[in-house]
């Protein structure tokens, strides 16, 4: 399905059409957008549920929350929004008792949150070290940046950005600290720099030095890969039988966990091999829609760059099955 963009919005939703095709979100059903951003996605949805149709936003960051009120008056549908954490929110709607017929989850920090500079998520603009989603969470960057240990770091910038230079870039850190405290984007840049070979450096082409190490550090703050683990079961948990989730991850230790768990939904006995009868018990619980995880078009990531690494996987609850 073709999806005409709105290019004069500053977020442009990723992989829209594809997720709209396989959610499939019909007229009067419930819907469950678990990171509403700029309500790119949900708008989409809406439109597709229509005035019989209840969507439930839910976002952790309050600069969302205040997008909402104008989404909520500009769509046909029933609204609600919920300011948490998804995996909170989630709960929150299954202990209510909700029967949704499609939740998803377009994960990672939105444009807005990258061009907020203050926020400190960007390499591109100097700022305090925060990257907070919530700010009202305690742990931000600074922490991060200043007390964890070299070791800690180095695994950090190693398991979540898949940076080479860890170890140095760990160490350099370390080193400017015991001066002073690293306290802006700017500062940590500057550390990254002096760490990685300059010779290395200037093979980045487009790249910036600091990419992966802010990812990385993005990650931690905002406990991105814990939320998503509790998330999903949760979303699942939400759907009634038919019901779709769908799940837009960024990096391959988000669409590894994501791949992982709805393989497992569809999955039926998991008795040994040599076992002659069934003893588990087990149904497949979904029907795995994407075999392989979609991929945005070339025209897509040429019209917005930010696509590049995006990939959906989703799946389709069945009637009858076990839990
Ligand atoms: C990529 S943006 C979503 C953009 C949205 N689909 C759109 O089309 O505008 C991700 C959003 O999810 C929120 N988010 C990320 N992780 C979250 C979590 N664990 N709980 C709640 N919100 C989260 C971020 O604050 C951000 O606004």
């Amino acid at each position: 399905m073709a999806i005409l963009l709105d290019m004069t919005r500053t977020h442009v939703p990723v992989l829209a059409g594809e997720l709209i095709d396989l959610l499939d979100p019909r007229p009067g059903e419930t819907a469950v957008d678990c990171t509403f951003g700029a309500g790119g996605h949900a708008r989409l949805v809406a439109e597709r549920i229509g005035p019989a149709g209840t969507l439930i936003c839910i976002d952790r960051d309050p600069a969302a929350a205040d997008r909402f009120d104008e989404f909520a008056a500009e769509v046909p549908c029933e609204t609600r929004f919920l300011r948490a954490e998804f995996a909170t929110g989630l709960r929150m709607l299954r202990d209510e008792g909700l029967q949704a017929d499609l939740a998803y989850l377009d994960l990672g920090v939105s444009s807005m949150q990258l061009d907020a500079w203050e926020r400190g998520f960007s390499y591109s603009y100097d700022a305090p070290l925060d990257m907070r989603m919530d700010p009202d969470q305690s742990l931000d960057a600074r922490q991060v940046v200043n007390e964890w240990d070299e070791r800690r770091l180095a695994n950090a910038f190693r398991t979540y950005g898949d940076e080479r230079f860890n170890k140095q870039i760990a160490r350099e850190i370390v080193r400017r600290r015991r001066k002073s405290p690293l306290e802006t984007t700017s500062e940590l840049v500057d550390a990254i720099r002096a760490a990685i070979p300059a010779p290395v450096q200037r093979q980045f082409g487009g790249g910036h030095p600091a990419k992966r190490v802010f990812q990385a550090i993005r990650i931690v703050v905002n406990d991105e890969l814990g939320s998503l683990d509790q998330a999903l079961p949760l979303a699942w948990d939400v759907l009634r039988p038919t019901g779709r989730l769908g799940v837009i991850s960024f990096h391959s230790l988000e669409d590894r966990r994501v791949k992982r768990f709805l393989a497992d939904r569809g999955r039926g006995c998991i008795c040994p091999p040599d076992l002659p009868v069934c003893v588990c018990g087990k149904t497949p619980e979904a029907d795995v829609l994407t075999s392989r995880a979609v991929a945005p078009t070339p025209g897509e990531v040429a019209q917005n760059p930010r696509s590049k690494s995006a990939k959906l996987r989703a799946a389709r609850k069945l009637e009858g099955g076990q839990a």
